[in-house]
């Protein structure tokens, strides 16, 4: 059963990072474009008061973007905050007395996943859950089997229909770009198949490291930090069905159907990287066996995707940082070119936004011979532009879930990537500032070559 709009906002990590760097301003920009009227309550356990607790978000909007002071002034006015212990009962008495005579609240767990179980049992038994909502951060668990165990305990205390898992990745404008730029032309869809598409490539590339984020990173790995979560998500935008409605089930039935045609990825489809200099990260250890660099050549066994591979590429500390889909079409016939190169379509996530056709047109002068050209439409983000977690935060209070993953959808990407994780593939080390390991380019070989992104630093 879903509860309309929720009366109140509950976030546990109030004081942890993610809160400072992107919640607090999302929070603000809710207020300033009239989506958030609600009381906002904090849970944390760092001794703190409110007072310390408004002017931690005082610090972050003026850090994070900017104070915008009508806004702000009235999200300190909704402002709450509960100290405590997750372990403890009382911290959940609490909380319950401070929603006063909310009935429907949402409770947004930014806090590290081995803590997610606890919290939602813990809300379940203080009678926080009753007629709440419950949003959850991701790595939503770090396999197929404890995605399904998180999957159990989320179900006993809350609906599928009030559990909003966030990927930030389908908050963002050009990844529901995808989705729109596929459906609502008609030039794309005759060529969108094995007929006219030689090969896919998704790339990631980020040009810092863990940024002191080494001991969350010893965790997860590039598979499971991007990989699995939001790479899967771009794919399935460009690769499902069109859905018979546009409400939130029909959109993630067609999700979920792509991606049970993947099968496994193959171990010797997957080449991993890390970067020299990783291992000594604090928090990573010297040995370390965790890649920061993956690429991947997975399948889609499906009438429209059949044989076309998909390679997927991401890493730190590589030459740009850019989230670029490239799709190579099958090259034309000889007629003035003897090669021609094959034509492709271009889609930029970021950091700019780009939609651009690949083409050969004919370089001027006498002779009949072509020049690479691309129709491209461009732009820069701009600032009306809602922030993912703005627009997440805001559907999630709606109820609406479109643009999160439902259980199915999470397990079946767990199962594409689970043959894959941990130490099961050998790490190969790479220079910093390099597209990760050379055995990448094996990998791809017969469907040319990586198409590196090239960005522009003056406009980014
Ligand atoms: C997060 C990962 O989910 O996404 C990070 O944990 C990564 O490692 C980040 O840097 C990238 O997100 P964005 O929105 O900055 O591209």
């Amino acid at each position: 059963m879903s509860t309309g709009e929720s009366d109140a906002l509950v976030f546990f990590g109030a004081t942890g990072d993610l809160a400072y760097k992107k919640i607090f301003p999302a929070l603000q920009a809710m207020v300033k474009h009239g989506h958030l009227a609600v009381p906002v309550i904090g849970v944390a356990k760092a001794g703190w008061q409110l007072e310390q607790f408004r002017a931690r978000a005082q610090d972050s909007c003026a850090k994070h973007g900017g104070i915008d002071p009508t806004a702000f002034d009235k999200l300190v006015s909704l402002l709450r905050y509960v100290d405590g212990d997750y372990k403890d009962p009382t911290t959940f008495q609490t909380l319950r007395k401070e929603l006063g005579a909310a009935q429907h609240p949402a409770h947004y767990l930014a806090i590290p996943p081995v803590l997610f179980g606890l919290a939602v049992e813990q809300l379940g038994k203080s009678g926080c859950a009753t007629g709440a909502r419950v949003i959850i951060e991701k790595p939503f668990g770090r396999d197929l089997e404890s995605a399904r165990a998180l999957n159990r305990t989320l179900l006993s205390n809350f609906d599928e229909s009030n559990i909003f898992r966030i990927d930030h990745y389908l908050g963002k404008e050009p990844v529901q770009n995808l989705l729109f730029f596929r459906f609502a032309n008609t030039f794309l869809e005759p060529i969108w198949n094995r007929n006219f598409v030689d090969s896919v490539q998704i790339t990631m590339a980020e040009d810092f490291g863990v940024q002191g984020r080494g001991a969350f990173y010893e965790e997860a790995g590039t598979i499971r930090d991007v990989v699995q979560n939001h790479l899967l998500q771009i794919l399935a935008n460009l690769t499902m069905e069109p859905p018979p409605a546009t409400d939130s089930e029909s959109v993630r039935d067609e999700k979920v159907k792509v991606l049970k045609s993947v099968p496994p990825v193959e171990v010797k489809n997957v080449i991993r990287g890390q970067f020299r200099g990783y291992r000594n990260e604090k928090g990573v250890a010297p040995d370390s066996q965790v890649e920061t660099f993956v690429a991947l050549r997975l399948e889609i066994h499906s009438w429209r995707w059949q044989g076309v591979p998909i390679f997927i590429r991401a890493g730190k500390c590589l030459p740009v940082t850019c989230t670029e889909v490239f799709i190579h079409l099958r090259r034309p016939p000889p007629v003035y070119a003897s090669a021609p190169p094959p034509n492709h379509a271009r889609f930029r996530v970021s950091p700019d936004v780009a939609i651009a056709l690949g083409a050969l047109a004919k370089t001027p002068g006498e002779r009949m011979a072509g020049t690479p050209v691309e129709l491209m439409v461009s732009r820069h983000p701009s600032a009306q532009e809602m922030d993912a977690y703005e627009r997440l935060l805001g559907d999630a209070m709606r109820g609406d879930a479109t643009q999160f993953a439902r259980e199915d959808y999470v397990e079946q990407a767990w199962r594409i990537v689970d043959p894959i994780l941990g130490t099961v593939t050998p790490v190969s080390e790479y220079q910093q500032g390099t597209w990760g390991p050379p055995l990448a380019d094996q990998l791809i070989a017969g469907h040319g070559k990586w198409h590196d992104p090239i960005v522009d630093v003056s406009k980014s």
